[in-house]
């Protein structure tokens, strides 16, 4: 599994479907990630975990995020993960919602390492597939974290480090630090590192590679809305893809809800509303626009929001 001088796309909750990620492979992304899946929910009702799960060929290489606190179960859903024919998957341990903290994952799991290095060991010795993960700086301010943690990953097998240089009582207030990302590349020259946060138009994931030395380059907010920022090229920060015409624009975002449409019908609008509130960002009338879209319930409706916008 080849992450070097790829962009990544992020896994966001709620957000990076299997429609989602294949745009932005589509794009350029070269590698995405679904969102994060409860390994004891896998394990417990896989059926409900599936919808999670699902994914199109088309979207390789594709990861699997899991999150959970106990070795055995990440292991034993990571072998699950592999059946299911993904081709690698990232622990989960950097996420701040108290939902998943409290449970001893996600973020929790900076403030012991070692149990970091064990998730990570269960994980590569059941699936048999590349093995990342995804951490933040540490818990609070003053207890950073990231250098010991990335040491007991690597040191467990892990093929990648991604970090989040922010810490989990930040959420995600102030700024990313990516001299720590800097600091994570500087400890381990050999590995492979992944930079994260901040990186929201044409030019800083290029810019965050010159300052950090990171191997790639994972974006996520900067997605939403704007599949297009994976067409930068990530030597020069110049694009790779032509800027897309207003008609290729809104021709994805068209496909977007149709595919959507057809997989989760009326539903399935209803969640496309969030994404066109994105897409018409930095448009003008946009405001308008917004305001319009608690009417958009149908197919149709949807397709009559994008005419009008473009
Ligand atoms: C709505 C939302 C959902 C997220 N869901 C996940 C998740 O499921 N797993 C994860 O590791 N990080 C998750 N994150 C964190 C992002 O993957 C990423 O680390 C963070 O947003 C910083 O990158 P950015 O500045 O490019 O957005 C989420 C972030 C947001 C805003």
């Amino acid at each position: 599994m080849d992450f070097c001088g790829k962009l990544i796309l992020a896994p966001l909750a709620g957000i990076t479907d299997t429609t989602f990620r294949r745009l932005c492979r589509e794009c350029g992304a070269g590698v995405v990630v679904t969102e994060m899946v409860s390994a004891k929910g896998l394990l417990m009702q896989p059926a409900r975990s599936m919808r999670y799960l699902e994914f199109d060929p088309a979207e390789r290489p594709i990861g699997a995020q899991l999150f959970g606190a106990v070795p055995e179960e990440i292991g034993e859903a990571a072998a699950a993960i592999a059946e299911l024919g993904f081709d690698f998957v990232d622990i989960n341990m950097g996420c701040p919602v108290r939902k998943v903290t409290g449970g001893g994952s996600g973020a929790a799991l900076l403030s012991d390492s070692s149990l970091c290095g064990r998730i990570v060991s269960e994980a590569v010795r059941q699936s048999r597939i590349p093995v990342t993960a995804k951490i933040r700086s540490g818990f609070a301010k003053g207890s950073e974290c990231f250098l010991e943690v990335a040491e007991e990953a690597f040191s467990a097998g892990a093929a990648a480090v991604t970090l989040h240089p922010r810490t989990r009582n930040q959420m995600f207030s102030g700024d990313a630090d990516w001299s720590q990302i800097a600091r994570l590349k500087a400890a381990f020259p050999d590995r492979v590192v992944i930079g994260n946060g901040d990186v929201r138009r044409p030019g800083d994931a290029a810019r965050m590679v010159a300052e950090t030395g990171c191997d790639a380059v994972m974006i996520g907010r900067a997605a939403l809305g704007n599949p297009w920022i994976f067409g930068e090229d990530f030597g020069t920060g110049h694009p790779a893809f032509p800027t897309p015409s207003p008609e290729s624009r809104r021709a994805l975002i068209l496909r977007h809800g149709a595919e959507v449409f057809a997989r989760h019908g009326a539903i399935g609008i209803v969640e496309m509303r969030k994404h066109l509130a994105w897409y018409s960002r930095g448009i003008p009338g946009a405001a308008s626009f917004r305001a319009e879209l608690v009417r958009v319930a149908s197919f149709e409706a949807f397709r009559d929001a994008v005419e009008r916008l473009f």
